[in-house]
Order: C-alpha cells, then sequence, then structure tokens
C-alpha cells in the first residue's frame, strides 16, 4: 500500500471542506488525554472513517475523530485516537495521519502518549518532554517510494524533537504540579509490555521512558519538516522495576488520574507556542 500524493491531498481537501478553520497546530491525544478534546471552544469533529484515504482506530479507548476547536485562542486540530503498529497497520500506513495534517498546513504537532518509566527516579504521573528516541524495530515507516512532495528520501533526525519547542515545555512545567522530566523515549511494538530484561537493556542504552506510540508519527513529521513537541506521561514504572506484574488497569487508572493536571499543561504551552 503506497499513496500518491493526490491520495493525500484528496484526504486533507474533504477535511478542509468540512473544518471551520485552517488549524495551526495539531495534537495527537494519547490515552492520557482522552478528555482533552472535549473541553474544545466550538468543537467540530470529523469521523476518520468518513474521510477518504485515511485509517480507522481498533483501539476501544481511542475515539476516532479529527476534533477542531479553539484552545486559549489558538485554532487546533485534536486527533482523538491514534493509530499504533501492533493493531495491525504496517509501518508504511502509519504515515499516514501526520501527512495529512502536515497538508492542512499546521506549523507544529503536538504528540502525547502513556509510557512506562525506564528511569528509576521518575514516578508515575510524571512528565516527560521527549528530547530524542531509540528505535531498533525494523522497518521504517518511510520505506518504498519518496513521494519528494513531503521531504527528501534521506532526512536528518539530529532535531526532531524541536528545541525551541522543548524550551517551551521546560518554560510551562513551572505552572504546574506535574514533574516535568526531559529524556529519551524507546519504541517498543507491543502489544505485550516489555520483558524486565528488556527494560533493563533498554536502560543501557540510554533511554528514560518506553512505549508502543508517537516514534512513527515523529519520524513522519521529521520527513516533512514539521516542528514537534512529543509529551509522555508515564502511567508506570516499566516492567521489573516493581516486584508486580504490569497491567493496563494501571495505565488507565494513572492516565485518568493524571488527565487533568496534564490537559491544563497542555494548554499553557498552546498558549505559549
Ligand atoms: N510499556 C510500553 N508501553 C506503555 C507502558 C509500558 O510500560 N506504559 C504505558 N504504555
Amino acid at each position: 500500500m503506497e499513496y500518491t500524493f493526490e491520495q493525500y491531498k484528496t484526504a486533507a481537501d474533504y477535511i478542509m471542506e468540512r473544518a471551520p478553520f485552517a488549524p495551526e497546530l495539531a495534537i495527537v491525544l494519547g490515552s492520557c488525554l482522552g478528555p482533552f478534546a472535549d473541553e474544545l471552544e466550538e468543537p467540530v469533529s470529523i469521523d476518520y472513517r468518513d474521510i477518504p484515504n485515511f485509517l480507522v482506530t481498533t483501539v476501544e479507548s481511542h475515539a476516532g475523530k479529527l476534533v477542531f476547536g479553539t484552545v486559549r485562542g489558538k485554532r487546533v486540530v485534536c486527533m482523538s485516537g491514534r493509530f499504533h503498529f501492533y493493531e495491525g497497520y504496517d509501518y508504511e500506513q502509519l504515515v499516514i495521519p501526520v501527512r495529512v495534517l502536515k497538508l492542512l498546513g499546521v506549523r507544529a504537532l503536538i504528540l502525547t502518549n502513556a509510557a512506562g518509566a525506564v528511569n528509576e527516579s521518575y514516578h508515575p504521573g510524571d512528565v516527560m518532554i521527549l528530547s530524542d528516541h531509540i528505535k531498533l524495530t525494523g522497518a521504517s515507516p518511510l520505506r518504498g517510494p519518496n513521494l519528494p512532495e513531503f521531504g527528501p528520501r534521506f532526512f536528518d533526525m539530529t532535531k526532531t524533537y524541536t528545541p525551541e519547542l522543548r524550551a517551551v515545555a521546560r518554560a510551562c512545567a513551572a505552572n504546574t504540579s506535574l514533574t516535568v522530566h526531559e529524556g529519551v523515549y524507546m519504541f517498543f511494538t507491543g502489544p505485550q509490555f516489555e520483558t524486565p530484561a528488556e527494560i533493563r537493556a533498554a536502560r543501557l542504552l540510554g533511554a528514560d521512558a518506553v512505549g508502543m506510540s508517537t516514534v512513527t508519527e515523529a519520524l513522519t513529521a521529521a520527513h516533512c519538516g514539521l516542528p514537534l513537541l512529543a509529551l509522555s506521561v508515564m502511567t508506570n514504572m516499566a516492567a521489573g522495576v516493581l516486584p508486580q506484574p504490569l497491567t493496563a488497569e494501571e495505565v488507565g487508572e494513572t492516565a485518568e488520574r493524571i488527565a487533568a493536571p496534564f490537559g491544563a499543561y497542555v494548554k499553557d504551552i498552546i498558549e505559549r507556542i
């Protein structure tokens, strides 16, 4: 499955015909920001399943719609529901959402996610601003014929997580009760959580957190030159750090507990970028 540039354009044109405005910023809502889209002012939503050439979510906790609205005076579009490799998509399909967001004309992308804390000085409920990532799992979403309309065949990854946006997120940390770190996210495909040995290896390699999303989207943003900020909520200590097994319930409970202060932190960032 390789899309032509025109197929991406068809998706973006469909959205623009129904959107209330051209958005300035795009935000991908991870499981830690579920209710965020409900708090947008004058929201307008478009179901993924109605958008030609888009993807459809299979994760229950992810709604599967684009929601346009304003946050502190900024025109934003939220992806409420995202696409993960573990759902069965090919890596190559996972470029679709970010490329369509790029064609909507946004000037920056904010990715949010739930992650497991590898760094033992982190705690559940802490936030991590991504400074970089590690992905050692095979293929790339940018594999296959290159579309030069989006970016070059070989592209730089040295400033994928835009330094200026990270500086804004660091500055906003002063206004939240959450503890905010900056660190490295390591991608694992899931759907299984990692083994304790994988987490020890991740720590040796320099990872501070692990998760099953975000990196495919970050690679797509880097390819098309879209400024990027990515934020992880530590929903749990990663496998083997604590004696008890990991559960999806624990991840969901922390995500729910943190959603309000994390949402406020993200709104603060949006206001300042
Ligand atoms: N591992 C991978 N993904 C996750 C985790 C984890 O520990 N917690 C939340 N998402």
